[in-house]
C-alpha cells in the first residue's frame, strides 16, 4: 500500500494503537464496513476540530503549539520526534502504509487535529515521484538558480516546489541546501547555492520563504561544513569559530532570516570534535540561542548518533527512524537520563512547525501538477541562470534567419540534457524513478530545439565520438558541442575536468570548425584546456525540464544572457585550499554501516585551515589567477558604471549609476564589495550586496543598494559580530575581478 495514503489525514493512525492497527486491517481489506467507519471517524474529528481551542487561527503558532503540547501523552511526544522509515530503508515498518513514498514522515494525533508530516526531498524538483504516480518539474539546479542573483527566480523556484510537494500529497520540504561550494569537487555542488555566504543565503531564504507559503514545512540543510561527500559520515571538519561563523554558518544564519524555514537538518559529519546532530555548540550555543531559531531540527537520514548526548545538544527529530528517539528515547526519560523539559521542547517545535507553515489549517489535497507552466517557469529560470563565459568576434548570438548549416554535437545532445543524481534526483518524465545515483538524461532536446530556432538551416547531430564530430562539424556555419559534467550525493568529483574523453571531443570539433560553441552542462566549474580554440563557452549547469528552449532562446539572442558565477572556476585543481581531496582512511567504516547501526565515530578530519578563504577571497588572498571570477559572466550588449556615492555615518548606502552602451536591452547585475581595514585581518574583499538592473540601449539608471552593517563586521566570540573602526573600500561593477569603482570611507 505504500505511496497510497489517503489524503485525509485524519482517518489514520495513533487514536489508540489497537485501532490503528485496525485500520490497517480495515484498509488493507477495503471493505465497505471499513470506509463506513472511516467516515463515522471523519465526522467525529470533524465535530471534535471546531472546538478545540488550538484550532483558533488567529492564535500564535507559539500559543497554539502549547495549548497541543499540554494534551500529550510521553507516546505521543515521543511521536513527533522520529520517522517511521523510508521505502528502501531498512526492513520496512508496520505502519509503513501510512507513508506518501517520500523519504520520511512523522505520525498524526487525530484526536488532537495534528496531521502527518510527510516528508520529500526537493532539491530542484519533487523526488520520487514515479514510482508515487506522479510527475513534478525539474527545474534547473540550484547552483544555477543561484547564477541568477535574483531573488524573484528564487521565489518561483520555491512556490513552484511547494506547490508540487502538495499536489503529491508532501507537506514538508528536504530541499533548501546551502553549504558553502568550499571544496568545488563536493559532488554536491549542484544542490547548493554556491561559495559567497550572502549570495547563497539570500538565494537560498528567498526560495524557503515562497516555498512555506505554499504550506509546506520549509528547510534548510545540511547543517553544518558538510562540504564533502568523501567519508561524510565519518569525517570531522575542523575549523576554527570565527570562521566558521563568517563563512559556512553566515549562510545559514542569512537563509534563516531571509526565509524563517521551521525545520533544519543537521548533517552527517562532525565538527569539531562532535557530528553536527549532536553538537551543542551547533545546535543550541549558535541556532537555538544565538539565531533564536523556533522551529525543529532533524537528524540527516541515519545522521542520529545517541540518545542522551543528542537530545541534550538540540536534535530535536531522528530521521528516518527511531534508533535512539524511540523506545531508547522513552527509557531514557523514564530513567531520568533525559528531562521531561527537553521532550516538551523538541515536541513544541515540531507542532509549531506545523502551526506556522500552515499544515494545520490547510490539511494536503492531492491535485495534478501544472505540467504547462512548471515548464515555463523551469525555462525562465534557466534563461536568468545561464552565464555566457566567452563570446568571441560575437559569434553569439546566432541569426537564425541567416544560418545555412550548424552541426550539434555530444552524447545525447540529439535526446536529452543531463540532470544532477542523488536524493536530489526528479524522475524523468514517463519513467521509474532512477535506480540511485545513475545518469538521468532529462527529455529536453538541444538538437530539436536548436532547429526550431533555424528553420532554414541544416541541422545535424554528429554524436560524441571525437574523429566523427570533427568529421560533422567541418563545415557548418556553426558547430555547438553539448559537453556534461555528472554529479551526485555520495560521491566526490576525482577532479574538475569533464569526463568521457569531451576534452578531445571538444578540441577536435574546434580544430575542425572556427566558429565552435561550447554548452556546459555541469554541477559546479569545470577546467577548459581547450578555451583558447573555442568562440564561445555558455555555462548552461544542470538545465532542468526546458533547458534546451532556454539553451537555444539564448544562443539565437531571444533572451540576453545575465547569469554571473556563483562561484570561481579555477584553472587547476592545484590552486585550491586542499590540492588533493581528504578521503578516509581504509577500513573505515563505511557510510553504510554508520547509517544502519547508527555507531560511529569520526575516522578522519579535514582541517579547513583556509578558514573563511572560501572561493573568491582564496585566490584574491593568496594571489592565484583564476579561469573565470566568481560574479562574472557576459552579455550581448555592454554596460558602464559610473557616479559612485557613499552615504555617511550609520548609512551604509552604496549609489550608482549603470549604463547600457551598446546595442541590445539587458539585464545587468551590479555588484558592490567591501574591503575591510587591515586590522580585521580579513580576505581583501567581500561581497556585500547586488542589485539587477534591466536597461535598453542607451539607458542609464542610478541604483542604491543597502548594505547590512553584519556584512561589514567580523566574528568576535566574546563580542559577537563587530565592525572595526576604520577605513573601508566600497567597489562596484560587473564581477569580483572587474569592479570600475571604488571609494573609501571612514566607518567607526
Ligand atoms: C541526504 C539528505 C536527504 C536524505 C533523505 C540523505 O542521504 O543527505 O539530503 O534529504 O538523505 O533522502
Amino acid at each position: 500500500m505504500m505511496g497510497g495514503q489517503n489524503n485525509d489525514w485524519m482517518v489514520a493512525s495513533r487514536m489508540s494503537k489497537s485501532l490503528s492497527l485496525s485500520l490497517v486491517v480495515a484498509l488493507a481489506v477495503a471493505g465497505s464496513s471499513s470506509l463506513r467507519a472511516q467516515h463515522r471517524h471523519h465526522n467525529q474529528i470533524a465535530a471534535q476540530t471546531k472546538n478545540q481551542p488550538w484550532m483558533n487561527a488567529s492564535l500564535s503558532p507559539d500559543e497554539r503549539a502549547d495549548m497541543v503540547l499540554k494534551q500529550l501523552t510521553l507516546d505521543e511526544k515521543i511521536d513527533l520526534l522520529h520517522g517511521n522509515g523510508m521505502p528502501g530503508w531498512g526492513t520496512p515498518r508496520p505502519n509503513a502504509y501510512l507513508g506518501n513514498g517520500g523519504a520520511g514522515f512523522t505520525l498524526s494525533i487525530p484526536r488532537l487535529s495534528i496531521p502527518f508530516i510527510q516528508m520529500s526531498d526537493a532539491a530542484y524538483g519533487v523526488r520520487m515521484s514515479a514510482d508515487n504516480g506522479r510527475y513534478s518539474t525539474a527545474l534547473p539546479s540550484n547552483l544555477g538558480s543561484a547564477a541568477s542573483w535574483d531573488l524573484q527566480a528564487a521565489c518561483d523556484y520555491g512556490a513552484l516546489i511547494g506547490r508540487e510537494l502538495r499536489a503529491q500529497g508532501y507537506n514538508m520540504t528536504l530541499g533548501g541546501g546551502v553549504n558553502l561550494t568550499r571544496e568545488p569537487r563536493n559532488g554536491r555542488t549542484f544542490e547548493y547555492m554556491g561559495e559567497d555566504p550572502v549570495l547563497a543565503g539570500t538565494m537560498v531564504g528567498n526560495r524557503i520563504k515562497c516555498e512555506q507559503a505554499q504550506h509546506v514545512i520549509g528547510d534548510i540543510k545540511h547543517y553544518a561544513m558538510n562540504d564533502q561527500e568523501s567519508g561524510r559520515n565519518e569525517v570531522d571538519s575542523i575549523i576554527n569559530r570565527r570562521a566558521m561563523r563568517e563563512s559556512d554558518l553566515l549562510a545559514f544564519e542569512i537563509g534563516l532570516k531571509v526565509g524563517d524555514p521551521s525545520a533544519v537538518m543537521c548533517s552527517y559529519n562532525a565538527v569539531n570534535g562532535d557530528y553536527a546532530c549532536e553538537n551543542k555548540y551547533l545546535l543550541s550555543d549558535v541556532l537555538k540561542n544565538d539565531w533564536k531559531f523556533k522551529g525543529f531540527v532533524l537528524s540527516d537520514w541515519g545522521g542520529t548518533h545517541s540518545t542522551v548526548k543528542a537530545s541534550a545538544a538540540g536534535l530535536d527529530n531522528e530521521e528516518p527512524e527511531d534508533l535512539f528517539y524511540g523506545p531508547k528515547l522513552k527509557e531514557a526519560v523514564q530513567a531520568g537520563k533525559v528531562p521531561m523539559s527537553e521532550i516538551d521542547d523538541h515536541a513544541r517545535r515540531v507542532l509549531r512547525g506545523e502551526f506556522a507553515a500552515g499544515l494545520v489549517d490547510f490539511p494536503i489535497q492531492k491535485s495534478v501538477v501544472d505540467v504547462e507552466g512548471g515548464l515555463k517557469t523551469a525555462r525562465s529560470i534557466e534563461e536568468s541562470s545561464i552565464v555566457l563565459l566567452k563570446n568571441e568576434q560575437n559569434v553569439l548570438p546566432i541569426d537564425g534567419a541567416k544560418v545555412h548549416s550548424i552541426a550539434v554535437l555530444g552524447l545525447n545532445a540529439d535526446t536529452g540534457m543531463i540532470s544532477g543524481g542523488g536524493s536530489a534526483q526528479v524522475d524523468p518524465p514517463g519513467r521509474p524513478s532512477a535506480p540511485w545515483q545513475s545518469h538521468v538524461w532529462f527529455p529536453t532536446s538541444p538538437l530539436k530545439a536548436i532547429a526550431a530556432k533555424a528553420p532554414g538551416a541544416t541541422v545535424r547531430y554528429g554524436g560524441s565520438e571525437p574523429a566523427a564530430a570533427a568529421e560533422a562539424a567541418k563545415g557548418a556555419d556553426v558547430a555547438i558541442v553539448f559537453a556534461y559534467q555528472w554529479e551526485s550525493e555520495g560521491m566526490d568529483l576525482p577532479d574538475l575536468s569533464l569526463p568521457d574523453n569531451q576534452d578531445a571531443l571538444i578540441e577536435q570539433v574546434a580544430a575542425a570548425n572556427p566558429h565552435t560553441i561550447v554548452v556546459l552542462e555541469t554541477g559546479t566549474a569545470v577546467t577548459m584546456p581547450w578555451l583558447d580554440k573555442v568562440s564561445g563557452v555558455a555555462e548552461a549547469w544542470y538545465a532542468g525540464s526546458d533547458g534546451a528552449n532556454a539553451v537555444a532562446n539564448v544562443l539565437f539572442g531571444k533572451v540576453n544572457p545575465s547569469g554571473k558565477l556563483p562561484m570561481t572556476f579555477p584553472r587547476s585543481v592545484a590552486d585550491l585550499p586542499h590540492p588533493h581531496l581528504v578521503t578516509p582512511p581504509p577500513g573505515a567504516t563505511g557510510t553504510e554501516a554508520v547509517q544502519k547501526t547508527g555507531e560511529a565515530k569520526p575516522t578522519f578530519s579535514v582541517h579547513y585551515d583556509e578558514g573563511v578563504k572560501v572561493g573568491y577571497k582564496w585566490y584574491d588572498a593568496e594571489h592565484k589567477p583564476v579561469l573565470f571570477p566568481f560574479g562574472y559572466g557576459l552579455s550581448y550588449t555592454s554596460y558602464r558604471y559610473s557616479g559612485l556615492k557613499l552615504g555617511e555615518g550609520s548609512d551604509h548606502s552604496v549609489t550608482f549609476t549603470v549604463t547600457n552602451t551598446g546595442e541590445r536591452p539587458g539585464t545587468e547585475i551590479a555588484e558592490v564589495y567591501a574591503g575591510l581595514p587591515a586590522a580585521a585581518e580579513e580576505p581583501p574583499k567581500r561581497l556585500v550586496g547586488w542589485a539587477s538592473v534591466a536597461l535598453k540601449p542607451g539607458e542609464s539608471r542610478e541604483m542604491t543598494v543597502t548594505v547590512d552593517p553584519k556584512y561589514l563586521s567580523i566574528y568576535n566570540e566574546q563580542k559577537g559580530w563587530t565592525l572595526v573602526p576604520g577605513q573601508y573600500t566600497f567597489l562596484v561593477g560587473g564581477s569580483s575581478q572587474d569592479l570600475p569603482l571604488k571609494q573609501e570611507t571612514t566607518l567607526n
